[in-house]
């Protein structure tokens, strides 16, 4: 289960010592016998990720339920998940990512240890296309207008078609609607990011064209202080 987000969650979390007990400087992972709790987030808030083999699954549950009665925890759906984390621009894996796309395109160079030597699955294919340059880059589309996007929308740039949708959703902190999609090159040459940047577009969805914003960084918490506690 995903648990415990936004603020209250670290009292939550203070508060259920039923299992793990954790505290102000609580680690990124720590293993504990029944739950490996990991301050990371698919949502981008303050909050832990508590995995938990199947057998202690309801009373850790309880536990958490329990603990953040006070504090008016609730449930929430992958609906409302899919919807925080296209906000922070974390990428969700099959839809902005797949095994064929390169973390170089998608924006995830942060993760391929490329300053270091150390080797890695794929590290020569990641120097090959850094080297060769990138024919897709993954950006970021806000539109104004209330209207659902649902993938596979065109991506126009400068009345050329250089793309589709792969994934959108409602972004409500920040109330606008938020799509996801590789930009090619209508030439079929490299892609820079200030290629990316410097198009007007528009999205065109069943037929109709909606002018869309194009964003370097996520629109929302682009620094990413939120899951550090910073609200
Ligand atoms: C969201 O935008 C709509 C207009 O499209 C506006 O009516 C509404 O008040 C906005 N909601 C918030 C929470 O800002």
């Amino acid at each position: 289960p995903k648990a415990q987000v936004g603020r209250a969650g670290q009292e939550v979390a203070q508060g259920f010592a039923c299992c793990i007990s954790l505290t102000a400087a609580f680690p990124f992972f720590i293993f504990a016998p029944q739950v490996r709790a990991m301050r990371l987030s698919f949502v981008g808030e303050m909050g832990w990720e508590l995995h938990v083999p199947k057998e202690h699954c309801v009373k850790v549950y309880r536990a958490v339920m329990e603990a953040g009665a006070k504090h008016g925890i609730a449930n929430a759906g992958y609906r409302a998940i899919d919807s925080l984390s296209i906000e922070k621009g974390y990428r969700h894996w099959h839809a902005d990512l797949r095994s064929d796309d390169s973390p170089l395109e998608a924006g995830l160079a942060f993760t391929c240890k490329l300053r270091s030597d150390i080797g890695f699955l794929g590290r020569e294919a990641v120097e090959a296309q850094r080297a060769t340059g990138l024919f897709c880059r993954l950006a970021c589309f806000t539109i104004d207008e209330k209207v659902p996007l649902f993938g596979l929308e065109a991506i126009w740039r400068n009345g050329q078609v250089v793309g589709h949708i792969r994934r959108a959703d409602f972004g409500h902190a920040i109330n606008k609607t938020i799509a996801y999609g590789y930009v090619h090159h209508p030439d079929g040459g490299p892609v820079s990011l200030e290629f990316v940047k410097e198009g007007d577009y528009i999205l065109e969805r069943m037929g109709v064209p909606f002018p869309a914003k194009v964003h370097p960084k996520s629109p929302f918490d682009p620094e990413n202080k939120r899951v550090k506690g910073i609200y």
